[in-house]
């Protein structure tokens, strides 16, 4: 079995850093051309590793969901036409329940936009791109012309701390989000999966290793935390069209942290 996306176009959101520049660095070596989207912030990370993947650099800060449209034209524009969508782009922000209501809901608002609202905009451009390429070609109900991968977290299922009740809803929301997509347009050429990753040592978790990285490792029942690159290959494994009949599922990458 090869995981082979030669001649395969991948849009990748967040992908300037952490399990998203792993996503498509694991993309373009297994032969698809990656756009690698990140906000604007950290633009000289996401040129080099463009430039390096031989793919394209694309820049939408998503907490302005209509940046999400933007994004998908653009890299629509930019590389022809787009096979897979990875939705990984994601914040991880804290509010305590007891500051004050501006505060919490300044936080709300930000981890909605960008890891539902945003996520939801992009979903729907490339699902609605994706059934017009089915209806024109005269495909088979059941051939695939397009993937989605959203990723979640483990949260999702789990919940999380009362001070990131956003991102835990957030997150449930994308679960929610693919199980629809897949059970609605099946039948028009999309399949669509989630990820759910546990702790992984990037950026976003930084914070809780430095607070605590012995205890995080001891709620794994391998006693480590993932690397991004080990989180990435079951992303690359939904996209490359091996697990279609799957479609709908979130997996889990959480080293058994949490056993639903
Ligand atoms: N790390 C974990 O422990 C963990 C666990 C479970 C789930 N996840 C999920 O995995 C995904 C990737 O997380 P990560 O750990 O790789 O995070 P990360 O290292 O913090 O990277 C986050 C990525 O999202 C992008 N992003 C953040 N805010 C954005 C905005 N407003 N507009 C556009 N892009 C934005 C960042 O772009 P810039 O570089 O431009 O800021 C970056 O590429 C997230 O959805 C996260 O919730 C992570």
């Amino acid at each position: 079995m090869t995981l082979d996306l030669t001649g395969k176009t991948a849009l990748v959101t967040g992908a300037s850093r952490g399990i998203g520049r792993a996503v498509a660095e694991q993309l373009a070596g297994a032969g698809a051309t990656v756009a690698v989207h990140h906000s604007g912030r950290n633009s000289e990370a996401a040129a080099a590793l463009a430039e390096r993947l031989g793919g394209h650099e694309i820049a939408a800060d998503l907490a302005n969901p209509r940046e999400a449209k933007r994004l998908w034209d653009e890299a629509l524009d930019v590389l022809g036409t787009v096979d897979v969508v990875v939705a990984n782009a994601g914040v991880f922000v804290e509010a305590d329940p007891e500051v004050p209501l501006d505060d919490w809901l300044a936080a709300w608002d930000q981890t909605l936009s960008v890891n539902l609202t945003s996520l939801a905009v992009l979903s729907r451009e490339a699902v609605n791109h994706w059934a017009a390429r089915h209806a024109e070609s005269d495909r088979q109900p059941g051939e695939i012309v397009g993937r989605l991968v959203t990723v979640s977290s483990r949260a999702a299922f789990r919940g999380d701390d009362p001070a990131f009740l956003a991102y835990a809803a957030s997150k449930g929301g994308v679960v929610a989000l693919t199980k629809s997509i897949a059970r609605g347009w099946g039948r028009r050429g999309v399949a669509a999966f989630g990820v759910a990753p546990g702790f992984t040592a990037t950026d976003m978790a930084s914070g809780a290793l430095a607070e605590d990285a012995d205890g995080l490792r001891a709620q794994t029942s391998l006693g480590a935390i993932a690397e991004p690159e080990e989180v990435a290959p079951t992303v690359v494994f939904l996209a490359s069209g091996l697990a279609d009949h799957a479609t709908g599922t979130t997996v889990d990458v959480n080293g058994a942290s949490y056993v639903r």
